[in-house]
């Protein structure tokens, strides 16, 4: 656990380097093509995400391969709102990769990029008519949360004659006060009614919603779904044959020592003090790699020694997973330009830069902290040995507006028009919160290719 409140000023004391690790396509594009970038910053605006389909792509063949090494029969649906580029949508779609949509944006977004209607899952709690009447038309699987929303589903489904197909979101013993999914005896009636609505409702099996990370927890819930498919059958429900493991698989932002090393040695006066005082919860950055939770949660013994993807396969089950962040790892970048620099080493023993844009587009949603890992310094200047400790302040009138309040060692004092890249932003950080604050317009993504061979890479604005 991070110490709080018994920090000394970080006069002369180099920051914590927490570096972030980088793909070879994201060195490449930096070290080899950032005159590209740099145009795109001029014509584009600060800040600009870069966003990459091809690493994306990568991470989708990834993934596969680790839940096939486990024994596990799985299909991906790429949780759509962990960032709204439309690039990755269409990378999927001609993988066979479906989509996870919680809106009817979304799911409009999804069809529009390719993504045929029968590999689309509808999550999200309590969905309104318009999504189910949609998600009815175009044969999604509609994850139910409460038996009221069966009710309205079914008759959607029976006004436009046709049968839509259904997962029953289903509490866990781990989390059992969750607002989202039923409890067991609503999810007993449910499975009941689903056998009585056959005609209009095509019930699958199970889904759930778990906080947190821990693949040992996921597989352990995972196997209370396959549970209640295998009553659901002695039920009569003799289709029960999905297990909806949802989203949540980890992706590492840092090397795992690093991060240890972070939390061991974290104190609130290594932030900008508004921060500090706020206290600490931070994303797992240095947690499991994706593929290794991927490996771990169908790998882990269910029954004695038999293992979840074992199980699974005995009973016919299929599994499907909803992973955002995770399928996004080192899919993009963003880039701010620096505007200011206000210098108070002497006084605060820290600079503050101001960047061009605001941390409305570069937000750690749901932990009590910005986004972690170092930015990288691109300068024009020759490099020095001058350590430059500083946070970063987005333009904006507001005091909260800190891209980053953890005090960063640069290697050599930041200047106007130089250029911070934080890494590995595609998943949640880019657009998550964004916002028009100041009547600005929304930074633009700018999408990226590696050329073969020698040729330059080729972009294009996201959307276009
Ligand atoms: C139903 C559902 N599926 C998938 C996800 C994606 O989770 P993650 O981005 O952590 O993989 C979420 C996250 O909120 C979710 O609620």
């Amino acid at each position: 656990m991070p110490r709080q409140g018994q920090g000394t000023l970080l006069t002369g004391v180099r920051p914590f380097p927490l570096t972030a690790l980088r793909h070879p396509t994201v060195t490449t594009l930096l070290d080899d093509h950032w005159a590209l970038l740099a145009d795109l910053m001029d014509g584009l605006g600060s800040p600009l995400h870069v966003v990459l389909p091809e690493v994306f792509e990568e991470n989708v063949t990834g993934l596969r391969q680790a839940f096939a090494d486990a024994g596990a029969e799985v299909d991906i649906l790429f949780a759509k709102k962990a960032n709204k580029a439309d690039c990755y949508v269409s990378s999927g779609a001609a993988l066979g990769v479906g989509i996870d949509a919680a809106s009817s944006s979304e799911l409009v977004k999804a069809l529009a990029g390719g993504v045929p209607g029968h590999r689309i899952g509808i999550s999200g709690p309590e969905k309104d008519d318009t999504l189910h009447a949609l998600a009815v038309q175009h044969d999604c699987l509609v994850a139910i949360d409460s038996i009221d929303e069966l009710r309205r589903l079914a008759a959607a489904a029976r006004l436009a004659r046709r049968q839509v197909r259904v997962l029953l979101r289903s509490r866990t013993g781990s989390q059992p006060a969750s607002r989202f999914g039923m409890a067991a005896a609503e999810r007993d009636a449910a499975v009941g009614l689903c056998v009585e609505l056959a005609d209009h409702v095509g019930f699958r099996g199970f889904s759930f919603h778990l906080g947190g990370y821990s693949p040992e927890d996921r597989a352990v819930a995972a196997n209370e779904m396959i549970e209640h498919c295998l009553d659901a059958r002695r039920r009569g429900a003799r289709s029960a044959d999905v297990v909806d493991i949802g989203g949540g698989l980890p992706m590492r932002y840092v090397d795992s020592r690093l991060w240890d090393e972070f939390l061991r040695q974290n104190d609130v006066a290594h932030y900008h003090p508004a921060k500090a005082a706020k206290g600490f919860y931070f994303y797992p950055y240095g947690g499991n790699s994706t593929t290794e939770a991927a490996r771990k949660i169908m790998s882990h013994p269910v029954d004695g020694d038999e293992s979840l993807s074992a199980k699974a396969a005995r009973n016919g089950i299929r599994f499907l997973v909803e992973p955002g962040r995770s399928l996004l790892d080192q899919a993009g970048f963003t880039v701010y330009r620096v505007q200011q620099v206000e210098d108070r080493r002497d006084s605060d023993g820290y600079a503050i830069v101001t960047v061009a844009g605001n941390s409305l587009s570069l937000s750690e949603p749901w932990f009590n902290t910005d986004y972690l890992p170092d930015p990288l310094l691109i300068s024009a200047r020759p490099a020095d040995d001058e350590m430059f400790p500083a946070c970063v302040a987005g333009a904006t009138c507001l005091e909260s507006d800190m891209v980053t309040w953890r005090k960063i060692g640069f290697p050599r004092p930041v200047k106007p028009g130089d250029h911070l890249v934080y890494l590995n932003t595609a998943g949640y950080h880019m657009d998550f919160l964004e916002s028009r604050f100041h009547d600005n317009p929304l930074p633009l993504k700018a999408v990226l290719r590696l050329g073969a061979g020698e040729a330059p890479p080729r972009w294009r604005l996201d959307g276009i």
